[in-house]
């Protein structure tokens, strides 16, 4: 759907919406609205979007009526974790490694793509740099050539062995 032509495309759009809502059970308000939903659908890219917070993200937005393009190379992601959203209408999986470009036309990113765990990351150190290092550039390179707002997951790994538990970031 056109986010730019609410005109011609809200006046048919109701009947589908509803049968979405239906299908999908979904709660959210913007349903009912259809001016208002089309002008604050966004069109997001999640890499690691089938791995844990990449998941739980990607059923949060597809939730709130959002267009969801989840990208994992599914190193620790698993297919089983997004199986659900498999079929929905406004989502797409696609089996990337983020260290490599990708062009896609998207309003949001999420770029979580990079092992969390310590016995994961620390398997190939070589690609954890990559991916962090590489799929951190390629992220902001296709933000700045889509003028994407754009959020880039860290970790407390940064500050090195933790003190006390829970760390503290202030
Ligand atoms: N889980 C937490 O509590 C937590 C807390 C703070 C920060 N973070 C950060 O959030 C991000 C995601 O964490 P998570 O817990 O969901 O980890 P996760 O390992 O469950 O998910 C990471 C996802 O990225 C994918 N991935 C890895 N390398 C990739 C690559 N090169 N190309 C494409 N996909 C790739 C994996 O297959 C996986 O699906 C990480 O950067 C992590 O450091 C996590």
């Amino acid at each position: 759907m056109n986010q730019t032509e609410e005109g011609s495309s809200c006046r048919n759009a109701p009947s589908y919406l509803f049968g979405i809502q239906k299908r999908f059970n979904w709660e959210h308000t913007y349903v009912n609205s259809c001016k208002h939903w089309v002008r604050n659908m966004k069109r997001v890219l999640i890499t690691g979007g089938a791995g844990f917070l990449g998941s739980h993200l990607c059923d949060r937005l597809i939730k709130d009526g959002h267009d969801v393009l989840c990208v994992d190379n599914f190193f620790t992601g698993s297919k089983t974790n997004i199986a659900h959203l498999i079929g929905h209408p406004y989502f797409e999986l696609m089996r990337h490694d983020v260290t490599f470009p990708l062009y896609v036309e998207v309003d949001w990113i999420f770029n979580l793509a990079c092992p969390a765990s310590p016995i994961h990351y620390q398997r190939d150190p070589v690609q954890t740099t990559k991916t962090s290092v590489h799929g951190a550039i390629n992220m902001l390179g296709l933000a700045k050539r889509v003028k994407a707002r754009i959020f880039q997951a860290s970790t407390s790994e940064v500050y090195g062995d933790p003190e006390m538990h829970p760390q503290q970031e202030t």
